[in-house]
């Protein structure tokens, strides 16, 4: 069994996508162990994206992180990180796989509507910032 962390980002909450969004985990045998709806700060993001502060793309990812509410979900299950990875799909949604969440709901690189740990130890390391 793992625990990995789903953010809903602020494009997908704005657009009332939080179901829709769970139930694609929930239907891969994922379950919703806890979740917050909330504002984020810029120090938690500063942390969490602590591999990206530094890239082109981060002041641009920072100000939309911080657009509206995101929804944290801790997320349980056997192979968890990589299920949701692939639930999510490509970061562009463009070149997404057919059914993934980014390809169904993503707007663009950046507006891709979900986050999803990459590994067993960063899973742990947000988890412990989100939860
Ligand atoms: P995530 O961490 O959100 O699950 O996405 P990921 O692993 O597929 O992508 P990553 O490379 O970790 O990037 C984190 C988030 O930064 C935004 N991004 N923007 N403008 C750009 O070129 C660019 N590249 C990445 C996306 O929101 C991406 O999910
Ligand atoms: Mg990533």
């Amino acid at each position: 069994m793992e625990n990995t962390l789903v953010l809903i980002k602020p494009d997908a909450v704005e657009q009332n996508l939080i179901g829709r969004i769970l139930m694609k985990y929930e239907e891969q045998g994922l379950v919703v162990e806890d979740l917050h709806k909330r504002q984020v700060d810029r120090a938690l993001l500063d942390q969490h994206y602590r591999d990206h502060v530094n890239r082109d793309f981060y002041p641009e990812l920072a100000e939309f992180m911080s657009s509206g509410p995101v929804v944290a979900v801790r997320l349980k299950g056997i192979n968890a990180i990589e299920k949701v990875r692939k639930i999510n799909g490509a970061t562009n949604p463009k070149e997404s796989a057919p059914g993934s969440i980014r390809y169904m709901f993503g707007s663009d690189i950046q507006m891709n509507c979900v986050h999803g740990s990459e590994s067993k130890m960063e899973a742990e390391r947000e988890l412990t910032l989100w939860f």
